[in-house]
């Protein structure tokens, strides 16, 4: 009898932190919705699709599968060299947006346009400063 009630409490409590991750990633993937529109939107556009020939559609899944490209293109932004000399911004970094912020817009891009959620953890994104 007392064996059964621990291993029901061991049960309840591993389901239990199942439950509160699955919430944590819906929270962030909220926030990322909410950074997106604020600081994505006006260029690759609400429904991720981007502009034609200005600024490219994130609805690509073998885009949103690589973490380490996502990470860097959110911080560090894209640039090219000009032909005249100097570097034009084609994409402005976007360092100043913190860890977590990053790691919400990640999840939100991932789960929204790739075929799985991608969680970042805000350490990955610290390291990549
Ligand atoms: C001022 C416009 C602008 C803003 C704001 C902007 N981007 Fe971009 N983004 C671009 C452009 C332009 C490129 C393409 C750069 C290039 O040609 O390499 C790009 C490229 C990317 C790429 C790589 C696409 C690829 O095919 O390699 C990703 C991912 C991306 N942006 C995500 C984001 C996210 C997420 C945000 C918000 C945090 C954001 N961008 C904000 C203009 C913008």
């Amino acid at each position: 009898m007392k064996r059964t009630l621990s291993i029901g409490i061991l049960l309840a409590t591993f389901s239990l932190g199942a439950v509160a991750s699955e919430q944590e990633t819906r929270d962030l993937i909220g926030l990322g919705a909410l950074t997106f529109a604020d600081n994505c939107k006006k260029c690759h556009k609400i429904d991720g699709y981007g502009e034609e020939a200005l600024y490219p559609s994130l609805r690509n899944p073998a885009l949103l599968a690589n973490k380490p490209l996502l990470i860097e293109t959110v911080l560090h932004g894209r640039s090219a060299p000009r032909r005249n000399g100097g570097e034009e911004d084609l994409m402005p970094p976007l360092e100043f947006l913190t860890d977590r912020e990053i790691s919400a817009i990640i999840a939100f891009i991932t789960n929204t346009w790739g075929d799985e959620v991608i969680v970042v953890s805000e350490e990955e994104v610290k390291a990549a400063r």
